[in-house]
């Protein structure tokens, strides 16, 4: 039998992370973890393991420093492919904290590149976001529309993150794909596993979710005055699954040498912009409960509306999406009930 393919997944307990090493392992690919826990919780990989029924272990390091993430590639020295997920990803705390959001992606980056190099891995997937596109000035944004000013130092660390990889790139024998993802929102189809907040979560969904349990007792929605269909903000929501699915195709087009470029990069995003008032309504109806919301001011470093023109993922990576927004909806809620249930 021809040997497997091996990935290192850094952030495989992350919330993206995690969905993408079940579908891995699910289509046969080996998958090794690196995670430091920081922002996930251990539970995740025996998660992973039970969903998938196959072999899933997590190296509890931080990508930042080399000799930490050495052990991982000097215990698995047949790495081929490298998905590089661990990031800080809160666009608030960046805000704050900008400091600790460029030490933490930026070098965390540039170790993984440096040691993927080295142990001679020849496929590298990158998370970025569509944070990069700013306030885009043309709708849906293409991955060659050009960047407005990012909004937050944590979508610049994914600017900056794409220039290394493309500078690096000129010398290297690696070949990348940048995913540029939209908003990923939703939960495992299997229903025991979803994103577990960090902290108070800001992020739409996980506040939607909340609000309806009771964690909460309402919600705001950010801006009633925008120029827009209902006057709230639009965004591009995905579901994870479809994102996960998108990452195997990546790796597989990388490793089956399909890519004309060294470096290429695709949009994830189902191409729809739905706005906040969009969402609630969508949640109240698919699950039946009715969520206490309040409209509020515009919140800072929003974006009034992005949405992704996805035709190249779907023609070169044969990628398309399986989930709407109802399915997203559905999933969160079932997810958001399942932590309860499990003291999560
Ligand atoms: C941002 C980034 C995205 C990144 C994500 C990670 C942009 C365009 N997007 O998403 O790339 O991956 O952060 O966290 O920069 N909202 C409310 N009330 C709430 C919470 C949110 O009305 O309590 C609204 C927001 O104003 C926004 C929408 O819901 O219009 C989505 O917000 P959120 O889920 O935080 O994601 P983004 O800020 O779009």
């Amino acid at each position: 039998m021809d040997k497997k393919y091996k990935v290192l997944v850094t952030g495989g307990c992350g919330y993206i992370g995690s969905h993408t090493s079940i579908d891995l392992l699910e289509k046969d690919f080996e998958v090794v973890s690196a995670d430091s826990l920081v922002r996930s919780k251990p539970f995740v990989a025996d998660r992973v393991r039970e969903i998938s029924n196959k072999p899933f272990d997590n190296y509890a390091i931080d990508c930042r420093y080399e000799d930490e993430l050495r052990t991982v590639f000097e215990a698995h020295p047949d790495i081929q492919g490298v998905i590089h997920f661990a990031a800080f990803k809160a666009v608030g705390e960046s805000v704050e904290q900008p400091l600790m959001y460029y030490d933490n992606n930026i070098n965390s980056l540039i170790t993984v590149l440096k040691l993927s190099e080295e142990f001679g891995v020849k496929d590298f997937v990158f998370s970025s976001s569509c944070s990069v596109y700013g306030n885009a000035d043309a709708l849906p944004v293409r991955e060659d529309t050009p960047f407005a000013e990012p909004e937050s130092p944590y979508g610049r660390t994914k600017v900056i993150s794409e220039q290394i990889i493309k500078e690096y790139s000129i010398n290297s024998n690696m070949r990348f794909i940048l995913l540029r993802y939209f908003n990923p929102v939703g939960s495992h189809t299997s229903g025991k596993l979803g994103e577990i907040p960090f902290g108070s979560p800001q992020n739409l969904v996980p506040v939607i979710t909340e609000t309806a349990i009771g964690k909460r007792k309402s919600l705001t929605v950010f801006g009633s005055d925008y120029d827009t269909r209902d006057g709230s903000c639009i965004r591009d929501y995905i579901h994870v699954m479809d994102i996960a699915d998108a990452h195997t195709k990546a790796l597989t087009y990388l490793k089956d040498e399909n890519n004309e470029q060294q470096v290429e990069i695709f949009n994830l995003g189902t191409g729809n912009g739905v706005s906040v008032l969009e969402m609630i309504n969508s949640f109240e109806h698919e699950t039946g409960v009715k969520l206490n919301y309040t409209m509020g001011p515009r919140r800072e470093g929003d974006v009034i509306a992005v949405y992704a023109d996805n035709s190249r993922s779907k023609e070169r990576l044969g990628w398309d999406c399986k989930y709407g927004v109802s399915d997203m909806m559905k999933s969160a809620w079932r997810w958001e009930q399942r932590m309860r249930e499990e003291h999560i």
